[in-house]
């Protein structure tokens, strides 16, 4: 039996035809065609002013915080459960990451426990659009908005998930995504930036071009900046997949519906919610097992292994990880965010990627409940 891999793309004709398109004429005067098609495309599809084609979200986290002139002495709040690329810009700044703790159902940073954080050093709040899900928004940014703070939405893991109506990455003074090959639109490895704001928009413009104004001369740098910059062969391929968005979340949202029809049933089961007034773009199907199943993920993910299935495990708090142990604000994390330290041992992401059907998800399934020990299916 064929090997189920946890993510991957959907890669029709209309992304080869485009990256021929652009590997054949997107040179001399058209070098920028495709960058310029893929990001007015982007913004209007997010309902922002402005968006920015970057190389990575890591890159857009990296800008924005440099734009927002976060550095030195400034705090910056980030959720304890995410991927270690939200928080690592932080320290490339020189500011320190405090770590919130995530909320029970949205597995996202919760409210109170971002009060709590909030000092008179917090300059920024990255809240992060975990796995699809989505965070209290209106309480984030009426926080954010109370104590003058900067809001860098990282939605890296949510394109076409909506809140109120309003898209993923709208929220903040900045939104940023992800392209990753295991994102729900890829082009390989890729990042945009949006915003409604003006200065940031031209303050980024520059950063990113090792510091030389946009319509200054040639070769003349103001200051010393950051070569981030995508190709055209992949703008090509992002403005492809973006106009394949519904379909693409659509895909999304099916497999996840195959899960929940499987495994809801289960109480000792727990998968991705969707709170009334919000849409979930499922980028990964998560599943957090009751702790009286006695497994932690590690165990899970091994035993499914063994049966060609892969898993990824839910986030490590990341105030948990040897990459934090010298930080002060990491010990504090780790007595303050009980919620990460629950969830996070018995989540896995299962298999999700574009490719699953519902004879994969059934056997996903299968399997999941004889190694975890639960009852038939229905
Ligand atoms: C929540 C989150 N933020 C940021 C990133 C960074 O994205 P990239 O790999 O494009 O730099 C990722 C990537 O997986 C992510 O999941």
């Amino acid at each position: 039996m064929a090997r189920i891999p946890v993510a991957g793309p959907w890669i029709t004709q209309k992304e080869i035809d485009y990256v021929a398109d652009a590997t054949a004429h997107a040179w001399y005067g058209n070098a920028n065609m495709y960058h310029d098609r893929f990001e007015t495309a982007f913004s209007h599809y997010i309902g922002t002013e402005y968006a920015m084609a970057l190389p990575s979200c890591t890159s857009a986290i990296h800008l924005s915080l440099l734009a927002l002139g976060v550095g030195k002495e400034d705090e910056v709040i980030v959720p304890d459960l995410t991927w270690i690329a939200t928080s690592a810009p932080v320290t490339y700044v020189g500011a320190t990451p405090v770590f919130s703790d995530c909320d029970e159902k949205t597995w996202c940073i919760s409210s109170d426990s971002l009060q709590e954080c909030i000092t008179p050093r917090t300059k920024a709040i990255i809240p992060v659009d975990l796995y699809g899900n989505l965070p209290e928004m209106d309480a984030i940014r009426d926080i954010a908005q109370d104590k003058d703070i900067a809001v860098i939405e990282d939605a890296a893991e949510a394109i076409g998930s909506e809140y109120h109506g309003r898209r993923a990455g709208s929220f903040g003074d900045v939104g940023v995504f992800s392209f990753h090959g295991s994102k729900t639109m890829t082009t390989g490895e890729g990042g945009m930036l949006v915003t409604d704001r003006r200065d940031l928009y031209d303050r980024c413009l520059t950063l990113r071009d090792h510091g030389r104004a946009s319509g200054e001369k040639m070769f003349w740098n103001a200051e010393v900046g950051y070569k981030y910059k995508m190709s055209s062969m992949q703008a090509a391929l992002g403005l492809a997949q973006l106009e394949r968005i519904d379909e693409l979340v659509d895909r999304k949202r099916q497999i996840f519906s195959w899960y929940r029809q499987n495994l809801e049933s289960v109480e000792e089961v727990t998968l991705n919610c969707e709170h009334p007034g919000t849409k979930n773009s499922y980028w990964m199907v998560t599943a957090i097992f009751d702790a009286e199943f006695g497994l932690l993920k590690e165990e899970i993910i091994r035993k499914m292994r063994e049966k060609e299935i892969d898993l990824w495990p839910f986030f490590y708090p990341l105030s948990s990880q040897p990459a934090y142990s010298a930080f002060a604000s990491a010990c504090d994390a780790q007595r303050r965010n009980v919620v990460s330290y629950r969830v996070s041992p018995y989540g896995v992401n299962l298999p999700c990627g574009m490719n699953m059907t519902v004879e994969c998800v059934r056997r996903v399934c299968d399997v999941v409940r004889e190694v975890v020990g639960i009852g038939e299916s229905s």
